[in-house]
């Protein structure tokens, strides 16, 4: 089975179960600020799942176009993919979780024709949020699943949503296909990712509702959002090994062997370059050439575009490919989806444009990087300051400075680099090196002061607002800090006096302010903020104001006041600081709040 017969089965499945077939929504989403893709095919539907009625009605179907930026750094393995077509069905209040798993079993073991014994699913175990999912115990029970198949897992495995910060959300059962891999251990489950189990299909009954405070609370309405991966299914249907030998992508390995003169299954690290390019290149033809396409740049999507795009041509030419080769991948991408997503054939010549623009660019970077690179190492090791002028000077980028120094087994301390940053006041003041920066313009004292001060207010608004609130921009001068967040509403003057109080209050407190380093995932294991994606390196530098022991929030009478990924500089206690005003709170653009605030000198 093809692609194209997947999601003409799937669909039609449900269109005879009584559901209308809608078409894939934009994978740039048009009412979510908070996120930058589309992620899953509930993400445009989520007006409707709130209780906005659908045309269409309320059993829906479809094929969604997806975006996981988060799964980036794993591409290469054998499954995940930046870019991935979501099969899904939806009751918006209407059927419930017996319908649900009758249909998902129905459709596996009668449609698919997967024997019983390939398969296991996973339940919600319940905790202090949401009891155990029983009911779908039972259901997976009476349909024909042995206890055996049947796991329990916690929050961390089954619950889904929402989305982005707040929304319907609810406990999920997952469904996954059992591979001919060696189990790891007699221990293996499929909450273990040693590819024994592979996860095809997810349904999710949406009956919560996480709110600003991040609360959940039981919704008026039930609605199911299921997902299939249709590129996982098509290759464990077809006993492949791994995604890229389904026809939405092995045509682009072929074309990559045919350009490299090199075999996909040469040897492991020729592998992974091939499905690194396959994949880079996919998701971002498919970003650039939707209807609300967007180019490589410096900020947001353009970010990411730009990064997949240079991380493909490095692993180009890890492969030998040295002349530009983008283009002529994408037309095979093009003819592998130009039926099914209409807009992509029509804006193949602005994805052609953009592609050879951004190639040329990237490469004459890197060639003068790379002469730069071997000049500076050739003493076997290579110092942060001379990272940090490839950076600066030839537009280097530090994660290649990092890879090229693995590679050639030389030294190299990040935190030099960091260093180094660090001093450096003029720098571009864009988007990425901006978000990295922390928006500070200089490091005088007096942006020390107001920067320190902004870690404040960002865990203060959090306090006050809730965890919704999210860092959105940052710009700091001598004068004042300027801070952008995320959150719906004007800020009412109760709440900025609130939030004006409690950033005084750790400022009297004398709170020291410290920081640890620490791998993004401890970062966020211990409650830390700030931004984990698009991270130049594995380990971040974390900054605690208060106590450095607990965890922010960890109860009422935590001392830890903030604690937030950031490069610095920041003064040594907030007894530095002065007294906080917050001079003007408004809107920025759709759903991000600006606030301007100052330090005052305390006449005391
Ligand atoms: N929204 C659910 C998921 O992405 C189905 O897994």
């Amino acid at each position: 089975m093809n692609t194209k017969d997947l999601r003409e089965l799937f669909t039609t499945y449900f269109q005879k179960n009584g559901h209308a077939i809608i078409s894939s929504a934009s994978l740039i989403p048009e009412n979510d600020p908070t996120v930058l893709f589309t992620t899953a095919g509930m993400h445009p539907l989520v007006p409707y799942l709130m209780g906005e009625s659908h045309p269409s009605g309320a059993r829906l179907t479809d094929v969604q176009k997806c975006i996981r930026t988060g799964d980036i750094d794993e591409v290469g393995d054998k499954w995940h993919l930046t870019f991935f077509e979501m099969l899904g069905n939806w009751s918006l209040n209407d059927y419930w979780k017996k319908e649900a798993i009758q249909w998902s079993f129905e459709f596996l073991t009668n449609q698919l024709n997967i024997p019983i014994n390939k398969l296991a699913v996973t339940v919600f175990e319940g905790d202090s949020d949401a009891p155990f999912d029983s009911e779908a115990y039972e259901l997976w029970k009476n349909v024909g699943m042995p206890e055996e198949s049947i796991f329990k897992y916690n929050k961390k495995e089954n619950w889904w949503g929402p989305a982005g910060q707040t929304g319907p959300c609810g406990p999920d059962t997952e469904m996954f296909y059992i591979t001919d891999v060696e189990k790891c251990s007699p221990e293996c489950q499929p909450s273990c990712s040693c590819g024994k189990y592979v996860e095809i299909w997810n349904d999710v009954f949406m009956e919560y509702f996480k709110d600003k405070e991040g609360k959940y609370n039981k919704a008026e309405r039930h609605n199911v959002d299921t997902g299939m991966g249709l590129e996982r299914t098509v290759a464990i249907l077809g006993s492949m090994s791994d995604v890229y030998q389904v026809d939405t992508m092995w045509p682009i390995v072929e074309k990559i062997e045919e350009i490299s003169g090199k075999k996909y299954l040469e040897s492991d690290e020729i592998t992974k370059s091939m499905r690194i390019i396959a994949d880079h290149l996919r998701a971002t033809v498919m970003i650039m050439g939707d209807n609300r396409g967007v180019g490589p740049s410096n900020i947001d999507q353009g970010y990411v575009v730009r990064k997949l795009i240079r991380r493909a041509i490095r692993h180009g030419r890890k492969l030998g490919i040295e002349q530009n080769f983008c283009k002529e991948i994408s037309q095979v991408v093009l003819n592998i989806f130009g039926e099914v997503y209409v807009e992509i054939e029509k804006n193949k010549q602005v994805v052609f444009d953009l592609l050879e623009k951004e190639e040329e660019k990237f490469k004459k970077t890197l060639e003068q990087g790379l002469k730069e690179f071997a000049k500076m190492s050739s003493d076997n090791k290579i110092t942060g300051k001379e990272a940090f002028n490839l950076f600066t000077t030839y537009g280097f980028p530090l994660e290649m400075t990092q890879e090229l120094a693995i590679e050639g087994g030389m030294d190299f301390d990040i935190r030099e680099f960091e260093e180094e940053f660090k001093k450096h006041q003029d720098l571009s003041r864009s988007g990425a090196e901006q978000k990295f920066k922390g928006g500070l313009a200089d490091t005088s004292i007096e942006t020390t002061r107001l920067h320190t001060a902004t870690h404040l207010l960002h865990a203060a608004l959090r306090k006050v607002l809730g965890d919704h609130v999210e860092q959105k921009g940052s710009n700091i001068t001598a004068e004042r800090l300027r801070f952008d967040f995320s959150h719906p509403d004007k800020m009412t003057d109760e709440q900025k006096k609130q939030v004006e109080d409690l950033v005084n209050s750790a400022i009297v407190n004398k709170y020291p302010v410290s920081f640890q380093e620490m791998t993004v995932d401890e970062a966020k294991e211990k409650g830390a903020i700030g931004l984990f994606e698009d991270r130049y390196a594995d380990k971040v530098k974390v900054y605690i104001v208060g106590d450095t022991n607990q965890k922010p929030n960890a109860d009422a009478n935590s001392e830890t006041f903030s604690m937030e990924i950031c490069g610095g500089p920041h003064v040594e206690n907030t007894k530095e600081l002065g007294e906080f005003k917050i001079k003007k709170e408004e809107a920025s653009s759709a759903g991000i709040r600006r606030i301007k605030a100052i330090l005052q000198q305390k006449t005391t």
